[in-house]
């Protein structure tokens, strides 16, 4: 093992205004992962972080819920930080950007740019809203496309064209705060200008920080001047104040970053560490950021051009990751795939998600999918079927045969020694974040150690007179490379392994340990440490997610979540739905039932009754020699009025009137409609 590093790594700060999600959960499942296979290593790691609980969007949403933004990020830090913990994250710190810790170091990076030379102030245009009496960022801004004309498009880009232009380009501009037509008003903003760190910022880029893509992507930016950063905001504004200034404020931009500092600056306080250390330029600490690839700018740019004018060191390294899809498809509230981490904590154990994300994700910055069926499939398969059915074959036989003690020897040794063969080939997989590679890796091992038991069959020895040593040693072999993985597992699946180390009576904690067999140890009994995933805790998380949609006020962004379509499904399934034209030949009211009319559909021969919900909207009579669409083959209903043989189409809005469908004039009865 190498020398003993000192570690802090952060994941991207979630914004307090809102649940956690499964796309956050991929990238702090990332983090924890590495922090912990890093502890395990017996290396000082330090995982701090917060909540981002600055800016417009935070200051607008807390207002109308008729609270003071503290309140809102006050609850919000409550319910994200158990939704973490609840996940098995091991953070050290999960603080707030709205901490006095992290004001203390805002002040000293933006006092370290100021004495640099690197800000100035100037005075701009920017959009007013002169109701509201605030300036607008661009987000708040909607209007028709310069470009394709398309409407209530944001100041920033266009949805529909792929456009983007400034805000001052909209046509027809108005205020989402207020709806009021913005002005453009004067105003003295700080910026950072951000050409000063070019040479160093180039030089960063390439000293291996980065992965590849990334620094390649940077290369093309420094092709072109660098913009100077604007980093004011005018009040009102939820954030910190700029000293010297009586209404301006740092943009959140600003500070969030910072929050991994003011964040970590809390535990050198608490642990009675010295902070300087961290920060020196040149120190032989390292500082690891985790985030998503749309914040790459931030990261690698902004952040450690404020660290270097203030004279901290840079980030040792800084990681994207891609997207989360959930079924192919980006998540979607509609089809219930916008799911909250408190959501599939109702339903499922978290290290299924961990594992089935940790066996997913690379070093590179592809997106990630969570496919619910290959989930199921694999959890079940893998942690199941192969990782859990190792202990569960054996650890019976070690109790019947040897009261809970291991045998003295491994039948096999050979075979323990291609497991632990692979240990730095493992944790190399860890180290560069291809934690798909060592799951891979120790899965063909938990094959290997399947295949042996299988062979060996320790069941049916058990039932031969005088093999129970035999059976003791063969099962004491199954145990030992089940703690091997178990340990490599660990960062990957904590509570399981906790779980284990109950069972095993040996702490999985140290991952170089495994090169020591458990041999003449106890033991105790095994219980199940996990259970198979079903398909209907798969389905009520997605149901749960769809009724999240409708108990939440905030209206989705996505034109068709606007719709709240159904969730998709294959073509075989709308194949199978048997949509004709029909006649009406007949239609009356049913007595007892307000809303239900009769009608007798003719098909060019066969006739259906059918019951429908349409009385007092249509008159019976003028129905009657009416062309609609009715499903066809739909199973019939027995009602109280009689059998319902299928059913007419009829679109509603919102007041619940049915507006009946009917063919273009020239459709025949009977005519299939595909
Ligand atoms: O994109 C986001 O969700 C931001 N809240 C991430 C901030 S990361 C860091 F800079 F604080
Ligand atoms: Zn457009």
């Amino acid at each position: 093992m190498n020398a003993k590093r000192r570690i802090l790594v952060t994941a991207a700060l979630p914004y307090a205004n809102g649940s956690i999600h499964l796309g956050h959960m991929l990238e702090y499942i990332q983090t924890d992962i590495w922090t912990r296979f890093q502890r395990a290593r017996g290396h000082e790691v330090w995982f701090a972080w917060a909540d981002d609980a600055h800016g417009t969007p935070i200051m607008l949403h807390a207002e109308k819920q008729g609270k003071k933004p503290e309140d809102l990020i006050g609850e919000m830090h409550a319910e994200h930080e158990r939704d973490f913990l609840d996940f098995g994250l091991s953070h050290d710190n999960f603080s707030s950007t709205h901490s006095q810790a992290n004001k203390t170091m805002v002040e000293r990076i933006w006092q370290g740019l100021k004495d640099s030379g690197a800000v100035h102030s100037r005075t701009i245009e920017r959009f007013f809203d002169p109701q509201r009496e605030m300036f607008l960022p661009d987000r708040f801004i909607r209007g028709q496309c310069p470009k394709c004309g398309a409407a209530d498009q944001y100041g920033d880009s266009c949805e529909v064209c792929g456009a983007t232009y400034e805000p001052t380009e909209l046509v027809e501009p108005r205020s989402m705060v207020s709806g009021a037509t913005p002005v453009m008003k004067k105003t003295d903003h700080w910026f950072v200008s951000l050409e000063t760190f070019r040479h160093s910022l180039a030089d960063w880029v390439r000293s291996g920080a980065l992965q590849e893509e990334v620094a390649n992507k940077l290369q093309e930016w420094f092709g072109e001047r660098l913009r100077d950063w604007d980093v004011t905001r005018d009040a009102p504004y939820f954030g910190f104040r700029i000293p010297g200034e009586s209404d301006k404020y740092f943009y959140v931009w600003l500070d969030a970053p910072v929050g991994y500092l003011g964040s970590f600056s809390e535990i050198c306080a608490r642990e009675g560490m010295d902070l300087e250390e961290w920060l020196a330029p040149g120190t032989d600490t390292e500082m690891h950021h985790f985030i998503g690839k749309d914040i790459i700018y931030f990261h690698c740019l902004f952040w450690p051009a404020m660290l270097e004018g203030a004279g901290i060191r840079r980030p040792t390294g800084v990681y994207a990751h891609g997207f989360l899809t959930v079924n192919g498809a980006k998540m979607s509230k509609s089809r219930g795939t916008f799911i909250k981490a408190r959501t599939w904590l109702d339903e499922l154990h978290p290290d299924y998600l961990r594992y089935y994300f940790a066996a997913k994700l690379g070093p590179g910055l592809a997106d990630i999918d969570l496919n619910l069926e290959d989930f199921r499939a694999r959890v079940n398969a893998d942690m199941v079927g192969k990782l859990i059915n190792i202990a569960s074959r054996s650890a019976g036989f070690i109790h019947k045969f040897g009261a809970g003690r291991l045998a003295d020897q491994l039948p096999d040794p050979a075979l323990y020694q291609r497991f632990t063969a692979a240990h730095e080939t493992i944790a190399a997989d860890f180290e560069q974040r291809n934690f798909q590679a060592a799951v891979r890796r120790i899965m063909a091992l938990a094959d290997e150690a399947n295949r042996y038991i299988d062979e060996h069959k320790p069941w049916l020895m058990a039932r031969e007179d005088g093999r129970a040593d035999e059976v003791l040693a063969v099962c004491t072999q199954g145990i030992n490379l089940f703690r091997v993985m178990m340990t490599w597992l660990a960062p990957v699946i904590p509570a399981t392994a906790r779980a284990a180390e109950s069972f095993l009576n040996v702490s999985l904690a140290d991952f170089d340990s495994i090169h020591q067999p458990l041999l003449g140890h106890r033991i105790e009994k095994f219980k199940p440490l996990l259970t198979r995933v079903e398909t209907d805790q798969v389905e009520r998380i997605l149901t749960a997610s769809r009724a999240n949609l409708e108990s939440e006020d905030d209206v989705s962004e996505d034109p068709e979540e606007q719709l709240g379509l159904a969730p998709e499904i294959a073509f075989p399934a709308f194949a199978a739905v048997d949509l004709r034209v029909a006649r009406i030949s007949a239609a009356e009211e049913v007595a007892g039932a307000d809303k239900l009319l009769r009608l007798e559909l003719d098909l060019g021969g066969p006739t259906r009754q059918v019951f429908a919900g349409i009385r007092g909207h249509y008159d019976p009579a003028d129905l009657v020699g009416r062309l609609t669409v009715m499903v066809a083959n739909l199973a019939p209903r027995k009602m109280r009025f009689g059998v319902s043989e299928g059913m007419v189409l009829a679109a509603s809005g919102e007041d619940d009137k049915p507006w009946l469908l009917s063919p273009d004039s020239g459709a025949k009865p009977g005519m299939k409609i595909n």
